[in-house]
């Protein structure tokens, strides 16, 4: 995904300077109520954000460390890097069994090889998500439904799959998207009741987690990305959860001519060493370097950003017709990318347009943002890329509705105490003043 939001300059560590953010907070926050009362920039008045936003979003965020571990491989190349990521990654999501991938996507396509469905089986999918999701379906035959999103979290809307289930439904392949845990106990208990697979795509939420289980160990199969924008960035990677061994297997036979000897005595895939039937999706051991730095920082690295969000979001959701993507307390969401909020413009009493108008001149960084639609695309319009056509429904209005409503902010991943103080005294502002712009 675009990142509209997102710096390109160079890293800095991320440093959280707690106790000297809280007075900066203190002594701005002081500030607010005159500064709500002040004329608003998009009628000439001056701007409340004025700290940069120069490095407030650049992601990733390496270091020392990770720069050593790359030296280290460019002065004695190795694989090891592979294998250590892949035990430490288990041991840390408490897996039976992962296989790192050269990518999200490629991890996304072994899974659906090991689910080794006869052509024409359904996979239910949101009509809201990126691509690889999706596409790689048609490789085996296999046959996207999309389902609704929820107009309130962005995920997999399991009350519109209840309805677009067929004979030929096999599994059902959600999304956590930015972050925010889809409804995976509501998910899993529909498909225990139809005998559906449950597959998650968990390439926005490392370290994630619902009722206290991660994510990626909800569904059967499970796939992360390493790509450079995502929670865990390795700038490309990525990876599978398996709880199954045949499973494992399967997926670790597509694209892995080395793995089949590992595979326990007896294995049915343990012939096909030395072909990867046809394909090489092994993950670059620079790319293993990367991620075991970062796993060790993932928990940190998500921790700092939540607070700092919630710190922001807190407010800005006190603010009437101002909804966050979420829409239960049990789940513990990490944030990737953007920070996504909802707008109903009745209850704020402006439209959505004039908001962000008077945001931006304020020096907000904010737009208009809908979800990432799939179904329009000509690529599962067109049957040539198609053994069975993908099931597209006329209307989805869960999608539609965000399509509406959606407003983006960034994402800040350093820590920027007097930026977010500003935001607030930004938006308290304009809404203070909503009536005035609504009738200008
Ligand atoms: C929801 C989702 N699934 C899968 C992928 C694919 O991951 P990768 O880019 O590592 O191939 C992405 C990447 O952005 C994604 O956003």
């Amino acid at each position: 995904m675009q990142n509209e939001h997102r710096a390109t300059a160079r890293n800095t560590r991320r440093t959280f300077l707690q106790s000297t953010g809280a007075m900066a907070a203190g002594l701005c926050l002081a500030k607010t109520a005159n500064a709500a009362d002040a004329p608003l920039a998009v009628k000439g008045g001056a701007k409340a954000v004025t700290v940069s936003h120069d490095d407030a979003t650049t992601w990733p965020r390496y270091g020392t460390e990770e720069e050593q571990a790359v030296l280290e491989l460019v002065r004695r190349p190795d694989y090891g890097p592979i294998e250590a990521f892949e035990k430490e990654w288990k041991e840390q999501f408490k897996v039976p069994y992962c296989k790192a991938h050269y990518n999200g996507t490629s991890a996304i396509t072994a899974m659906f090889f090991a689910l080794n469905l006869p052509p024409g089986s359904e996979i239910m999918v949101p009509c809201s998500t990126f691509w690889a999701t999706i596409m790689p379906m048609r490789f085996f035959g296999l046959v996207p439904v999309f389902v609704d999103v929820h107009p309130r979290t962005m995920n997999f809307d399991v009350e519109d799959a209840k309805r677009r289930l067929t004979k030929n439904t096999k599994a059902v392949f959600p999304v956590h998207y930015l972050g925010l845990p889809a409804d995976m106990d509501h998910i899993s208990d529909f498909a225990r009741q139809k005998g559906l697979i449950v597959l998650e795509d968990a390439c926005h939420a490392h370290g994630a987690s619902l009722h206290g289980k991660p994510m990626g160990t909800w569904g059967r199969m499970a796939c992360f990305s390493f790509q450079a924008s995502k929670p865990l960035p390795a700038i490309e990677g990525g990876m599978g959860n398996y709880q199954n061994r045949e499973d494992y297997e399967r997926a670790a036979t597509l694209g892995h001519y080395e793995c089949p000897p590992k595979f326990a005595a007896g294995s049915e895939y343990a012939k096909y060493h030395g072909t990867g039937l046809g394909m090489k999706l092994r993950m670059h051991p620079m790319a293993a370097a990367l991620a075991r730095c970062q796993l060790k920082k993932l928990t940190s690295q998500n921790g700092a950003g939540i607070a700092q969000t919630r710190r922001l979001n807190d407010r800005l959701i006190r603010l009437p017709g101002l909804y966050e993507q979420q829409n239960r307390p049990d789940v513990e969401r990490v944030f990737y990318n953007q920070n996504r909020f909802l707008f109903n413009e009745s209850e704020a009493g402006m439209s959505r347009e004039t908001c962000i108008k008077a945001l931006r001149a304020e020096g907000v960084s904010v737009g208009a943002a809908g979800p990432q639609f799939q179904c329009d695309h000509p690529a599962y319009h067109e049957p040539q890329w198609w053994h069975h056509p993908p099931v597209i429904a006329d209307h989805y209005a869960g999608a539609e509705e965000l399509t509406r409503r959606g407003i983006s902010l960034p994402y800040f991943t350093k820590d920027v105490p007097e930026l977010i103080d500003q935001y607030i005294v930004a938006f308290e502002k304009v809404w203070a003043r909503r009536k005035e712009l609504a009738n200008s």
